[in-house]
């Protein structure tokens, strides 16, 4: 057969409320133009991000009646360090209240003030953490990640002689750690290669310096090796996520993406030395570390998402429905960032809005204007989420000006698809007649969040 459908069927329904174009012009004019300033009550397809915004299954949602809330020890616990060990291969889990918690805390063990951290690419809250601590992210991906229309099959595979050059230029002691993450969010969400990441620990380990993973859509990169790389295309996705992070020495982990949960992350660690910092630091920032943030019955959907998450015919669900949006939108000639990501298409808001320099942010602008097009909500991933430069205080000009088109797991269905791919090309087709946005409000960190534009 030639089609694929859900491996589900539904059994709860959250109704969506239908907005006018005016109702919608005033809404994202109270928001400042920006979509994480809308409420969520007045989008009728919210695509805003794939975190914590999956659907839970019956059987995640029974778990939840057998949370144990004890303070210290709880069963759910346990399940949820038993399946991150199984499945990812880990010794030792911290949980925390979602990936930036992990972040925080391993920044402060192992970064000092003057360390280098290499990563393909950076991703917002990972390298604002590494910064906070007093390092400096490096970025060491391959040149084709920051080139929407390359083909590369792995476009967040790492650039080992870039990775080699930092090291001779600032010595493997002044590099805490590798960061690596798998699929590269803000890449495109793009894979990383089984064969690039053992390279990458090969060198690593000839430097005795750590690699961590951000592991939080680990599982959609181990369906990319599956069907892009040799000697994969016969291997279960659980077998290859665990191969994947062997060649790494531990994780940061927002389990409100692969892990299908609303709310979790953990720390994991191999070094149990490393663990037990780890674990002294989550008391003061987290909570105890049989629950760091997490109620019992968060925990114990964690630890069922997980088994889920790893299963092909899920993963293959997952990934098919982006694939089927890209395509609709690669067909009609919208330009979008290819080869299609694992959790959103990203539009190529440089190739799409033309007339607008990017000091006028045109991805945002774009965002607002699906908004106001369809009640979709996208999100910025370009000038605005790029920030500033810690040393010099001036905006990073990124490569990549794109607006994020997320789609959440096990959520919206074809239909909901295809009017996302029509409402997109209504955009495009009257592309010419849109104008940038003048910030208005920028705050002085993460400032996408929470910053305010005018319309030109
Ligand atoms: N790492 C990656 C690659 C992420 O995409 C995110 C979150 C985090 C770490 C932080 O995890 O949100 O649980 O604290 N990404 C969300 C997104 C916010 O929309 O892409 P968190």
């Amino acid at each position: 057969r030639r089609s694929w459908a859900e491996p589900y069927k539904i059994k709860v329904v959250e109704p969506l409320k239908m907005t006018t174009r005016a109702e919608r012009e005033q809404a994202i004019a109270t928001a400042g133009y920006n979509t994480f300033l809308l409420r969520s009550e007045d989008v009728y397809i919210d695509l805003l991000t794939d975190s914590g915004t999956s659907a839970m299954s019956d059987y995640q949602w029974a778990g939840m009646m057998l949370g144990d809330e004890a303070y210290a020890g709880s069963k759910n616990f346990y399940n949820l360090e038993e399946n991150i060990q199984k499945y990812y291969g880990y010794r030792h889990i911290v949980p925390t209240h979602q990936g930036r918690g992990a972040e925080n805390i391993l920044s402060q063990i192992l970064i000092k003030p003057g360390d280098y951290i290499p990563g393909n690419m950076y991703f917002t809250t990972t390298r604002l953490h590494q910064e906070l601590a007093g390092g400096t992210f490096v970025d060491v991906i391959i040149d084709e990640a920051h080139d929407a229309e390359s083909l590369h099959p792995f476009k967040g595979n790492v650039d080992l002689q870039k990775l080699i050059d930092l090291i001779e230029r600032v010595g493997a002691e002044r590099i805490p750690y590798i960061s690596v993450a798998g699929t590269v969010n803000m890449a495109g969400g793009q894979p990383i290669s089984m064969a690039n990441l053992r390279e990458v620990h090969q060198l690593a380990q000839t430097h005795g310096i750590r690699i961590i993973l951000d592991a939080t859509r680990a599982v959609e990169n181990a369906y990319f090796i599956q069907q892009r790389e040799e000697d994969y295309s016969n291997q279960a996705i659980a077998t290859i996520l665990h191969e994947f992070c062997s060649y790494t020495d531990g994780c940061t982990m927002s389990g409100k993406k692969d892990a299908l949960v609303n709310i979790g992350g953990w720390l994991a660690l191999n070094d149990y030395n490393l663990y037990e910092e780890a674990r002294n630091l989550i008391v003061i920032y987290e909570g105890l570390h049989t629950y760091g943030g997490m109620a019992g019955r968060d925990m114990e959907a964690m630890a069922r998402g997980i088994e889920e998450s790893v299963k092909d015919d899920h993963i293959r669900a997952r990934i098919g429905q982006v694939e089927y949006l890209g395509q609709k939108l690669l067909d009609w000639g919208i330009p979008i960032v290819v080869p299609i990501g694992g959790h959103a298409i990203y539009l190529d808001a440089k190739r799409f809005l033309e007339q607008i320099p990017q000091e006028e942010f045109p991805a945002q602008r774009l965002a607002a204007e699906l908004y106001l097009e369809a009640g979709i909500r996208a999100m910025e991933r370009g000038i605005v989420s790029a920030g500033r430069s810690k040393e010099t205080g001036d905006n990073y000009y990124p490569e990549l000006e794109l607006v994020r088109l997320t789609i959440p797991r096990r959520v919206y269905t074809q239909a909901h698809m295809d009017l996302t791919a029509e409402a997109v090309e209504e955009v495009y087709y009257n592309r010419d007649r849109l104008r940038g946005l003048k910030m208005i409000y920028e705050p002085k960190y993460l400032r996408f969040f929470q910053a305010r534009f005018e319309l030109l």
